[in-house]
């Protein structure tokens, strides 16, 4: 015989499961995690690609699953210029373009890096990224409403066409892609190359088709985009470097809680690590593999060649110091030893 149940009961039962489901409510909501949406352009199994898929992981780790990571990689979600744009906006919150891609914002200092020849390793480059000059550069994309936090490396150049590419002279009227600087503009140009901006997605289309010549991007980009197929030569000039500045949107920065903001910095400062500790071996590795495909002929100039090329590049620097500021190119050179008059 079922019993029915008397009016004080069940509004004891009822309030009981009121009572459980308020008392759930809270933890459900602290169980929501904050979403990093992470944008970038280039193969997971690049230096940056493997960085941000470990930022994801050790993000969730510190902070217990409060902030969940999505990494969204070979403009999958968004281009060159529009990652740039959705950042400020905020539908994306974390991106790490390349340093040349900084002066669309305002900030053309940024493209001091491009600068041919102007370090000669990454012991040079560090010396920059990891001291004050590198901190005051983060620093100015602030009032663009964006927070620098660190500086992820790439590596250094090569140039591909379909032609060989030993002397200076070889680059005359090629149409070369560049990333969006006006000193990898000038760089092309100082070589008689007819440079030519495209977003890094269009670029392996664009060799294929023809629409450009040739291009320059460290090995582990030429590899991973397979843009060695469709070149018939490389040349190992590295000539100037690649690397990338991490950056988030600075009202959601700002807005976290600060054990979180803490968190993801400690889960930053593992990433850059990484980065930096497998760019040197990433791209020697992809150069292997593109020697190793048979599908294009890799060159190393000679010392002569090299130091050839370097003496049509070096003047850039001066070319263009009143586009990214005479005076961090001088705390460059004050950083690394470089002085131009040398040469
Ligand atoms: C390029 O556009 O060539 C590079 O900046 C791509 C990248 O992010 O490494």
């Amino acid at each position: 015989m079922t019993r029915s149940l008397s009016a004080p009961s069940f509004l004891r039962r009822g309030l009981v499961a009121i009572g459980a489901a308020l008392a759930l409510a809270p933890a459900a909501f602290a169980q929501a995690p904050i979403v990093i949406k992470f944008s970038h352009v280039v193969a997971n199994d690049t230096p940056k690609g493997k960085a941000a898929d470990f930022f994801a992981k050790r993000a969730a780790e510190l902070t217990k699953g409060r902030v969940k990571v999505e990494v969204y990689p070979n403009s999958q979600l968004y281009k060159d210029k529009e990652e740039m744009e959705a950042l400020q906006l905020g539908s994306v919150q974390m991106l790490a373009p390349s340093l040349s891609k900084f002066a669309p914002l305002g900030v053309k200092e940024f493209e001091v890096f491009d600068l041919p020849f102007i370090f000669d390793d990454y012991n040079d480059l560090h010396k920059v990224t990891a001291g004050p000059v590198g901190a005051k550069l983060l620093k100015k994309l602030e009032s663009r409403g964006i927070t620098g936090l660190a500086y992820w490396d790439n590596g250094f150049k090569v140039m591909s066409a379909n032609k060989p590419l030993k002397n200076v002279e070889d680059y005359k009227g090629l149409k070369m892609r560049i990333q969006s600087s006006k000193v990898l503009d000038a760089q092309m140009r100082a070589l008689g190359a007819l440079p030519q901006v495209l977003a890094f997605s269009e670029t392996y289309q664009a060799l294929q088709t023809g629409v450009v010549d040739g291009t320059e991007n460290p090995p582990s980009n030429l590899y991973t985009q397979k843009m060695h197929e469709v070149q018939k030569y490389v040349s190992v000039t590295n000539h100037g470097y690649l690397g990338y500045a991490v950056v988030v949107n600075k009202k959601f920065w700002d807005g976290l809680p600060a054990d979180i903001r803490a968190a993801l910095t400690k889960a930053m400062a593992e990433s850059t690590k990484v980065a930096n500790d497998t760019a040197f071996n990433d791209n020697q590795d992809a150069l292997a593999k593109v020697k190793a495909s048979g599908k294009t002929t890799v060159y190393a100039p000679t010392i002569g060649e090299r130091f050839l090329l370097k003496k049509a590049l070096v003047p850039v620097h001066k070319q263009l110091a009143s586009r990214v500021g005479d005076e961090t190119i001088q705390d460059i050179y004050k950083a690394t030893g470089f002085d131009p008059a040398k040469l």
